[in-house]
């Protein structure tokens, strides 16, 4: 069993945890949210300065509240990629001096490999090989998740990311950000089939589409022409009509991929991760699904979706045990492919 400290910095949350395996001491999560709120989304600069400030008062809450002293920590691990490269520095290199100062060895870990393993937190029990629905601002993806450290991507968005259309929508609707929360709440008041709305597919070059990959661009553009056209009555939008058939297009999409992607690769659970994880349309729309085609549909809870220490301090858990540890002399990388994971490790 291994007792880590984890440091999460890739974009707007400083999040610091304690974790022994997939068991969780403490888990602090300081949001930036009201400070990016200002300027309608996520300002790399400002969001450094922030986690410079931030960082240090939580590691010393994380600590205080797993009630540990650095004694008891094996290793100390932090987001190194794909992020924000001043945000990702600001984590690693704190991660890296208390590793040097405490004699720890450290680990670097895949912020997207973070959100697979949330789902061990919820179901400590659950076991590869299964599939991974990654859906966040910055990623949507379908991973086939073999072993800790081996994934294969089968599918994925050819451009928008779930949550940035989420976001984008929000924000054509003059609703604020971050825009996925905001567009949930409305929808659960608003009628799902109020507007049709085309679901972004891929052309294959020989006819048909692509089982698996996704687009969310089109999507909004068609929610940005709705809006203008309903606009032009003069009547106040149907907010609430608009988010429900939104998010639901948006669950269908996500929810049909998936299944087809299980049953193809024969694997029986879906484990969901990621920000859009956590809303309400597609939690229910794929758990339905998924049970009708006798798979299993896991969600982690809510606090375990969005960005979060704990499971950066999961996966790094995981890798120290197979006997994978970090050089001092890793750097944070802004993009980072799934199947290069291995790199981040000597082993
Ligand atoms: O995983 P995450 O915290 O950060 C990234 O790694 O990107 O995901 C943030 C994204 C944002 O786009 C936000 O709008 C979306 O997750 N999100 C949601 C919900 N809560 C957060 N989208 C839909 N419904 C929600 N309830
Ligand atoms: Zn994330």
């Amino acid at each position: 069993m291994t007792t880590v400290l984890a440091i999460e910095t890739s974009c707007d949350e400083t999040a610091v945890a304690v974790v022994k395996n997939r068991q969780v001491y403490s888990s602090i999560v300081a949001s930036q949210i009201l400070i990016h709120q200002h300027y309608g989304g996520v300002v790399p600069e400002v969001a450094s300065r922030q986690h410079l400030e931030t960082i240090n008062p939580a590691i010393a809450q994380a600590l205080l509240q797993a009630k540990l002293g650095w004694g008891e920590i094996d290793a100390i691990a932090a987001t190194c990629a794909p992020g924000l490269v001043g945000a990702l520095l600001v984590g690693t290199t704190a991660a890296k001096t208390l590793a040097m100062v405490h004699q720890k060895p450290f680990l670097g870990v895949h912020h997207l490999e973070g959100h697979i393993y949330a789902s061990y937190l919820s179901e400590p029990t659950l076991e590869p090989p299964f599939l991974s629905l990654l859906v966040s601002g910055g990623h949507t993806s379908l991973i086939h998740v073999k072993k800790c450290g081996e994934y294969e991507t089968l599918g994925q968005t050819r451009d928008d990311a779930a949550g940035e259309a989420f976001d984008k929508v929000a924000r054509l609707l003059k609703l604020g950000y971050p825009g996925g929360p905001i567009i949930d709440k409305l929808a659960q008041q608003g009628n799902t089939k109020a507007f049709s709305l085309p679901e972004g597919k891929i052309s294959l070059p020989n006819g048909g589409f692509h089982p698996y990959d996704a687009s969310f661009s089109g999507l909004k553009t068609a929610v940005l022409r709705l809006v203008q056209q309903l606009e032009k009555t003069g009547k106040a939008l149907p907010v609430e009509d608009i988010a429900a058939s939104f998010q639901d297009t948006v669950a269908r999409a996500l929810t049909k991929r998936a299944i087809a992607c299980a049953l193809d690769y024969g694997l029986e659970t879906i484990a969901v991760g990621g920000g859009v994880a956590a809303n309400s349309g597609l939690r229910v729309h794929l758990t339905t699904t998924a049970s009708a085609h006798n798979l299993q549909a896991l969600f982690p809870p809510l606090k375990f979706c969005t960005d979060n220490a704990a499971m950066i301090g999961c996966a790094a858990a995981e890798h120290f045990d197979q006997g994978h540890t970090s050089p001092l002399t890793l750097g944070v990388h802004s993009r980072l492919a799934m199947n290069q994971v291995m790199e981040l490790y000597h082993h």
